[in-house]
């Protein structure tokens, strides 16, 4: 099973850039741009690494990225995290990136996004994995600067793809962020927001998700099986959830195992992602090889799991069919 889903391809539809800064470039960009730091080695930042729920760990992922400045600094990170991914068989992703974490000390719109751009293109020339981005809004600062940053983006339009809503989701729910995902979908972009695990409210934000935003698809969106009105708008609106094993197990000490394979055998297009992949010691296979062993998946399983991820994609109906098509063939051809 390891090995077969170590070859196989695959999409990554959560992951956070700034969730792929590993310990040593932490190290490497703090001595580059002059920033001292708490920690004296990789080692050090590692064991501080101490999450148990989205709090504790917003709290070391916002200090961690003060290292990261210049355009370079956004390529290299996002160049590292392609690197990973293409070792990981990992041919599409959506990655998502977080602006006003870095407008808010100083940096510039233009800074990040064109250092993640040319790391974008590269990637694609290079290495052969094709991304689109999408752009998120701290729900935790207000609906007035996620709009500044809605509008922020507008010149660089055709590189974002779509829009969605992370960090601390305690009384932040969707609705607060209404007019701003209206307008959004006025400019063309496709929708998501996270719902994460055990949130407050969190059956409501759902339901917000649903039927206030009409997102495009759902981030975590575990607790959606715990109301059966939920499940099937789901179901019957096609909407796709991008579950995340190893962070999950940092909340409910599980990686939410039994959770997937119920929504698979509801039909719900579940899907296997990284979030924060640096911070919870995990990329794609990781996730994926870790479920397996604690489902006990077929593979038949891990395939539906890799091809929703490939049907829910942000893709165009040529470029999908091409990505099942590869899928296909690997399923059929692995001994
Ligand atoms: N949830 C909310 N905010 C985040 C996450 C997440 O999983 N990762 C990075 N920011
Ligand atoms: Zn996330």
């Amino acid at each position: 099973m390891k090995e077969f889903i170590e070859g196989m391809p695959k999409a990554e539809l959560h992951v956070h850039l700034e969730g792929t800064l590993e310990p040593e470039h932490i190290f490497a960009l703090a001595q580059r741009n002059s920033i001292e730091l708490e920690y004296s080695t990789p080692e050090e930042v590692v064991a501080a690494y101490d999450f148990h729920d989205l709090p504790s760990f917003l709290k070391i992922y916002y200090a961690a990225m003060n290292v990261l400045r210049e355009e370079v600094d956004f390529y290299e990170l996002a160049c590292q995290y392609f690197e990973k991914a293409a070792a990981d068989n990992v041919v599409y992703c959506e990655p998502f990136f977080d602006p006003q974490a870095h407008t808010s000390r100083g940096v510039d719109f233009k800074t990040i996004i064109t250092g993640i751009r040319r790391a974008q293109e590269d990637a694609a020339k290079n290495l052969g994995v094709e991304s689109n981005l999408i752009m998120c809004f701290l729900r935790d600062m207000s609906a007035e600067s996620a709009m500044e940053h809605l509008e922020m983006c507008l010149p660089y339009r055709e590189w974002i793809i779509g829009v969605g809503l992370d960090s601390d989701e305690k009384d932040n729910p969707p609705s607060k962020f209404e007019a701003v995902f209206a307008r959004a979908r006025e400019e063309g972009f496709r929708l998501t927001m996270h719902c994460d695990v055990n949130q407050k409210d969190i059956h409501e934000h759902i339901r917000e998700c649903l039927d206030l935003i009409k997102v495009d698809r759902i981030d975590h969106g575990v607790n959606s099986l715990e109301d059966e009105s939920l499940i099937r708008d789901i179901v019957d609106r096609g909407l796709g959830l991008t579950v995340c094993p190893v962070s999950n197990r940092f909340v409910v000490q599980s990686l939410t195992s039994e959770e997937i394979r119920t929504m698979l055998n509801k039909g719900m297009k579940a899907t296997v992602n990284s979030d924060d992949p640096a911070y919870f010691r995990a990329y794609m296979n990781d996730n994926f090889i870790e479920l397996a062993e604690e489902g006990n998946f077929s593979r038949d399983e891990i395939v539906q799991l890799s091809r929703n991820a490939f049907e829910i994609a942000w893709l165009p109906a040529d470029r999908r069919q091409a990505y099942i098509n590869e899928l296909e063939r690997y399923s059929q051809s692995a001994g």
